[in-house]
C-alpha cells in the first residue's frame, strides 16, 4: 500500500487496523493522511507516535457520525492544503 501523491481520509485511524493503515500510507508518501477518530476505548494515539507531527499527517478527534463536523473537517482540509 503506497498512497504516493494522493490525499486520503482514514476513519478509525487510532484503532488497531486504522493506525497501521495510517503509518503505512504516511511512510508510502501519501500527500496527506487525514485521520478522523473520536478516540473511544479502542483508540490509542501511542500507536501513531511515529508519524505524529509529520507534514503529511493529521488527526482530528471527531465522530464520523456527525455530518456537520465531517463537512467542516473536509472544508478545513481543502482550504489548508490547496
Ligand atoms: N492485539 C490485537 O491482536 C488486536 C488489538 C485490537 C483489535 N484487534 C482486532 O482487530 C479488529 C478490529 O480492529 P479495528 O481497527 O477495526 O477496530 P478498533 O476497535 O481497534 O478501532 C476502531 C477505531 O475507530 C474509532 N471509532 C469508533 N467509532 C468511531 C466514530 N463514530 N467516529 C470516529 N472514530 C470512531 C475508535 O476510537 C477506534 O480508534 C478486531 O477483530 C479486533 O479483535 C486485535
Amino acid at each position: 500500500m503506497g498512497g504516493g501523491g494522493t490525499r486520503i481520509l482514514v476513519t478509525g485511524g487510532a484503532g488497531f487496523i486504522g493506525s497501521a493503515v495510517c503509518r503505512q500510507l504516511v511512510a508510502g508518501g501519501a500527500a496527506r493522511v487525514v485521520n478522523v477518530d473520536k478516540l473511544t476505548y479502542a483508540g490509542n494515539l501511542d500507536s501513531l507516535r511515529t508519524i505524529e507531527g509529520q507534514a503529511n499527517y493529521v488527526h482530528y478527534r471527531a465522530d464520523i457520525g456527525n455530518e456537520r463536523g465531517m463537512l467542516e473537517i473536509m472544508r478545513h482540509e481543502r482550504r489548508s492544503t490547496r
